[in-house]
């Protein structure tokens, strides 16, 4: 069997990961995440794709070219969690197993965080666990998937 094959989608202002407020969302900058994610995933036989945008159209974009290539996807939409029914409707429009993953603790932030409109199209969803969230949400989503 081929390995499974996961896009890891991350949002608005996590390009910015390492000069972004490092209290909140620690010190790796996003290309170290990325190899942190991929080093992982590589060592539970997952194939890892990787996007950011700060563009809502552009996320939208790469969601329905994941049709039919990805077998799951894993998001962290940024603050269009909060907000992008667009979004939302271009994870239901492809409908594949989705993780929405936050690495701060949403839930006891500010009041508009702990609103994700995109949740509805998730079959998994992780907050607060910093940059192992990731990987927790890989492992969870390719236990779901399997289990289809
Ligand atoms: C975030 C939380 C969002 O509220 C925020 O807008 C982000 C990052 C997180 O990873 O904790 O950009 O999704």
């Amino acid at each position: 069997m081929s390995n499974l094959k996961i896009l890891v989608i991350n949002g608005p202002n996590l390009n910015m990961l390492g000069i972004r407020e490092p209290g909140i969302y620690g010190n790796m900058t996003y290309p170290m995440l990325c190899d942190f994610i991929k080093e992982k995933a590589d060592s539970m036989n997952i194939d890892t794709f990787f996007f950011q945008s700060n563009h809502e159209g552009a996320i939208i974009d790469e969601i329905h070219a994941a049709y039919r290539k990805m077998d799951g996807i894993v998001i962290n939409p940024g603050a269009f969690t909060h907000y992008s029914y667009a979004i939302l409707d271009a994870l239901k429009s492809v409908a594949i197993p989705t993780a929405e993953i936050h690495i701060s603790d949403v839930d006891s932030r500010e009041e508009f965080r702990k609103i994700s409109v995109v949740r509805p199209a998730c079959c998994v969803c992780i907050t607060g666990r910093g940059y192992q969230g990731y990987i927790d949400a890989i492992s969870e989503l390719v236990s779901k998937i399997k289990a289809e």
